[in-house]
């Protein structure tokens, strides 16, 4: 089946799949808000929203002193939000798989998880897939994590005063909290894809416009890459698995046999976690709330 968009001159584009037709519709879209937009720039009372496509964009946003969101949907963030939903103490991020079995030897206790080409390495506890981190496996016990990509962006963004975890199963719950700290601080927000091996990710540029629709649209300002991203989970909202799966590392998890984790990954505001990095460690907001 041949997959067109029409531009708003009239224009017909050639589409290779349904991701690509979703992103330039979205953009097509998004030529029609850049007047609106322009318009709110002007207005310096409200919290600017950033959006950086790869983790290369860390560096930028710690530059600006902003709050840091890390998204990873597919499937770190994912793996994080369900760990601390299910009533792990904390998440240690690390950068390597050495580094992951150093820490396990010098703490046995703690449960040792991650994946390297997505699937589960020698003598680890758990991969990465979400759906093994259950209350049974999990509850009080601290989880060392080690991802591809991921756990890089995260520890990459450890300069930043705040640092959270974003998804699709906890969106809301976080657009919330940051909407009040970036406003009381007077901080601008980012929102940075970890993207997938350096390489933008479709399903981490639509958790981006997820992010920012929760965000109190008076009070924020979106860049033009947020825009797209809002516009892109407008478009797809009711139906995110149906286009996250054409996403090549949706693709790849899915020839891997965990099709199931993408399907998980993609519901939205299950969770009301609010995971953020504390030190070395990430727990839940409320837990930092009460302590500080
Ligand atoms: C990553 O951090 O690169 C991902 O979470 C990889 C994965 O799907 O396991």
């Amino acid at each position: 089946m041949a997959l067109e968009v029409e531009t708003n001159s009239g224009t017909k584009i050639r589409v290779r799949n349904w991701a690509q037709l979703v992103i330039y519709k979205c953009l097509i879209n998004y030529q029609l808000t850049i007047r609106s937009e322009s318009t709110l720039r002007e207005d310096s009372l409200k919290v600017p929203i950033d959006l950086g496509f790869t983790a290369k964009d860390i560096a930028k946003a710690v530059q600006r002193r902003d709050l840091i969101i890390v998204i990873d949907v597919l499937r770190c963030s994912s793996t994080i939000a369900t760990a601390l939903t299910n009533a792990a103490k904390g998440v240690i991020p690390t950068r390597t798989v050495k580094e992951a079995r150093m820490l396990h030897k010098r703490h046995p206790e703690f449960i040792l998880a991650g994946e390297r080409k997505g699937v589960r390495p020698i003598g680890f506890d758990c991969g990465n897939s979400p759906l093994e981190f259950s209350p049974q496996k999990v509850k009080a016990k601290h989880i060392i994590l080690t991802t591809t990509s991921g756990t890089k962006a995260i520890i990459s963004s450890r300069d930043a005063k705040h640092v959270f975890i974003g998804a699709f199963l906890n969106a809301r719950a976080l657009a919330e909290v940051v909407s009040k700290i970036a406003e009381q601080e007077k901080t601008g927000i980012s929102l940075v894809s970890a993207g997938t091996n350096g390489n933008f990710s479709l399903e981490d540029f639509v958790c981006a416009g997820a992010i920012a629709r929760y965000l109190p649209a008076s009070k924020v300002e979106y860049s033009g890459a947020v825009s797209a991203a809002l516009l892109a989970f407008q478009r797809v909202h009711k139906s995110l698995y149906g286009v996250i799966k054409f996403g090549s590392h949706a693709r790849r998890l899915k020839s891997l046999g965990f099709k199931d984790d993408v399907k998980f990954c993609c519901q939205l505001n299950a969770f009301q976690i609010v995971p953020f990095l504390k030190g070395e460690t990430i727990v839940q907001l409320i837990e930092v709330a009460t302590k500080t």
